[in-house]
């Protein structure tokens, strides 16, 4: 099954395109086959109908959430030291709210890979960023707000852990690409801009998706991704080809990469320039010909993450 694709610009929150690739075919699913992939909340597979967003029944599904960041150097959801992860999914669904779009850094499935499958501790996770002293500190303050952890349970077993508590209050997770280097995002010189930029190589990101889709398939309320935030212009790799032709190349690429391992998860793209521009799309033009905007106002820069 290959879905049709959505292209949101998350900036906006609203500006969202379907887009079904050339030789997709409609979906048919009978009546037995809907039974076996989801008779129950939340209905998966999703797709796209035109603007919307639908399920396996054909219900058109809205979301409205929030971004829960875990992209920083710690590579861990921020906040678990002042409160459960309980308590933070009753607060999104206490303003109701029914998803969460989690930026994650690629460089924490790297770390996987580099010490041969085994995930990285909380502990070791939080000391390697913040030091001995508040690393230590930091790891103590989670457990005590969250007593089924202890210190070694690792980034993904937290990961999972907040996946299923937000199944059981009815909330979608979304894991999002924030950066390949873990750090704050975004501008044209952190290394992360562009398809092979400084800390951005793409068989890296790539392999990052595919672990997460697989990941993914453990958790029902998982039922998309997105590829990567806020694509953008490196200053500091100025011989790479900052155009519509290369993005469209490597988005399917790691659309690919994502179905590969697990068919059902709808995607969302973004556009250039921060996600700003999603001109050669709405204006139907020739993507090797059509323009990108350069501009970016750095006063802007703090507003985004
Ligand atoms: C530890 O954290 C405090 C703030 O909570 C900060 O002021 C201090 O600089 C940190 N220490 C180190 C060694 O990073
Ligand atoms: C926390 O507790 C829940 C059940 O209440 C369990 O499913 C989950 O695996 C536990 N998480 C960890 C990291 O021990
Ligand atoms: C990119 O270039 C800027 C300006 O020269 C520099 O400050 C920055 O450290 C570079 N970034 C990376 C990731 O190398
Ligand atoms: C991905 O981006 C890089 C860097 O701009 C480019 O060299 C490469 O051709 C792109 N890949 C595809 C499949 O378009």
């Amino acid at each position: 099954m290959r879905p049709s694709i959505l292209i949101c610009s998350l900036l906006s929150g609203l500006a969202c395109a379907s887009v079904t690739p050339q030789n997709a075919r409609p979906r048919t699913v009978g009546p037995f086959k809907r039974e076996s992939l989801g008779s129950k909340w939340p209905y998966a597979p999703f797709s796209t109908k035109g603007r919307d967003i639908v399920n396996s029944r054909g219900d058109v599904v809205t979301w409205a959430g929030v971004n829960w960041p875990m992209s920083g150097e710690t590579m861990i959801p921020e906040g678990l030291e002042w409160k459960s992860a309980a308590d933070i999914l009753d607060d999104v669904a206490g303003v109701g709210f029914n998803y969460i779009r989690m930026g994650y850094a690629i460089q924490m499935i790297d770390e996987i890979y580099d010490r041969k499958g085994r995930d990285v501790p909380m502990i070791d996770a939080l000391t390697a960023a913040l030091g001995r002293t508040n690393g230590t500190r930091v790891a103590k303050a989670i457990v005590s707000k969250n007593p089924n952890w202890t210190t070694r349970t690792t980034r993904f077993e937290i990961w999972s852990d907040i996946a299923s508590t937000a199944l059981k209050k009815g909330i979608f997770i979304q894991p999002d690409v924030h950066v390949s280097k873990a750090q704050w995002c975004c501008s044209h010189v952190d290394g992360n801009a562009w398809f092979e930029d400084v800390s951005f190589p793409v068989q890296n990101w790539l392999r990052g998706l595919s672990y997460v889709a697989t990941w993914a398939k453990k958790h029902p309320n998982i039922v998309s991704m997105s590829l990567r935030n806020e694509l953008r212009e490196s200053w500091n790799r100025t011989n790479l080809y900052y155009n519509w032709d290369t993005l469209v190349g490597n988005m399917t690429a790691g659309t690919d990469a994502i179905h590969a391992a697990n068919s059902d998860l709808l995607i969302t793209w973004s556009g250039m320039q921060y996600d700003q521009d999603l001109s050669a799309l709405t204006t139907g033009k020739n993507i090797l010909t059509a323009p990108v905007s350069h501009y970016w106002s750095p006063s802007l820069l703090g507003l985004f993450t």
